[in-house]
């Protein structure tokens, strides 16, 4: 591959990788992983060697966990928890609680609140018991929020909701609170989208997580999901946002991040776009680690093989990731790399 014969981009194959400049850091280094593709010997290895985080892209979301009503299917959970113990990797946890993902029992079960109650409580025990000392942190609480910042219309909110329908952020503070109880050590995370810089969403999660802490509502973290969209993204809006939130007492997980271009229709694309792309990802990490409370970056995913993306895009974007679909990595892991291997500059 031409990319490996560049300066620098081979330094995953021959020098440190970017778990080990990541520990040096001391910044976890994630990627989402779907734990069917672990049997394939590029994904594991790859895997292994460049991340110390993996998070179940879908396989602690309730439509795997949950095949019924009363039925728990661990096997692909406890398997990505398998091979991170194998390989010294922490564990992030997505998602207990939101209102999509869910099996069709589930969601088109005509249940009472009390019931939906009932569910949503035996679950948040059952699993995060389950993976009690093996998942570290929690993703709690998924997109509750629209693009405005209010409370969405949802299976758990009003729709009926778990009792709670009407009275804003209630029924997320109600499910922290089970969360906690469940397994107390566990760092419990508020995740969301579009609320990375600063804008209207971000002001309504800022104002409803400082409303928690002020009351003791048990929240230790915000996910702030990171999948941009056009190749551009404001990192002191980004940097401001994390500070305000660190202030409070949490950390920010960047949790989500992938940076989508153009694509054509074999999926290919331009060395332009790769090469924007890789400032992209620079910037971000950038204002990660030059804040302090920001404590992981996660991607989501790794290579161009598999992504959500081209299934939500429907196929106009992709490659959105560090490493191609061959497992080769990209102006974007080089730049990754780079900025971890600076370590924390400043910490505002
Ligand atoms: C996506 C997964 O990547 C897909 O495999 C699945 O089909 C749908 O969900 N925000 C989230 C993630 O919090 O759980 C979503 O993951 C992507 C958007």
């Amino acid at each position: 591959m031409l990319l490996a014969l560049l300066p620098g981009l081979a330094s995953s194959a021959h020098g440190p990788t970017l778990r080990q400049v990541a520990e040096q850091a001391r910044i976890l280094v994630g990627a989402a992983v779907r734990p069917p593709q672990l049997s394939e010997t590029a994904y594991a290895s790859t895997l292994a060697r460049e991340f110390n985080m993996v998070e179940a892209e879908d396989a602690m979301k309730w439509w795997v966990l949950r095949p019924n009503a009363t039925t728990y299917d661990f096997r692909q959970g406890d398997e990505l928890v398998r091979f991170s113990q194998g390989h010294g990797m922490k564990v992030r946890g997505h998602c207990l609680v939101w209102g999509r993902n869910n099996p069709d029992w589930l969601a088109k079960g005509h249940f009472s609140p009390k019931q939906l109650s009932q569910l949503l409580h035996q679950h948040i025990r059952r699993v995060m018991k389950h993976y009690a000392g093996q998942v570290f942190a929690w993703d709690v609480v998924n997109e509750a929020l629209d693009e405005n910042g209010n409370v969405r219309d949802s299976l758990w909110y009003n729709k009926p909701g778990i009792g709670l329908s009407g009275q804003g952020t209630h029924y997320i503070e109600q499910v922290f609170r089970w969360a906690h109880n469940a397994d107390p050590k566990a760092l419990l995370f508020y995740n969301e989208a579009e609320g990375e810089g600063v804008n209207r969403k971000s002001d309504v999660i800022y104002a409803m997580v400082k409303d928690f802490r002020q009351r003791r509502v048990p929240i230790d973290g915000v996910g702030l999901q990171m999948h941009i969209p056009a190749l551009d993204a404001d990192a002191s809006a980004i940097k401001a946002n994390v500070a305000r939130l660190a202030a409070l007492g949490l950390q920010v997980h960047i949790t989500e991040l992938d940076v989508s271009v153009p694509v054509d229709s074999r999926g290919n694309a331009s060395a332009d776009d790769l090469a924007r792309q890789a400032e992209v990802y620079r910037s971000i990490v950038h204002a990660c680690l030059n804040s302090r409370g920001c404590t992981a970056i996660q991607t989501w995913g790794f290579t161009d093989k598999y992504s959500w993306i081209g299934s939500h895009s429907r196929g106009s974007r992709g490659q959105a990731l560090p490493f191609d679909r061959t497992y080769e990595p990209k102006p974007a892991y080089r730049a990754l790399f780079e900025e971890i291997s600076a370590g924390r500059t400043s910490s505002d």
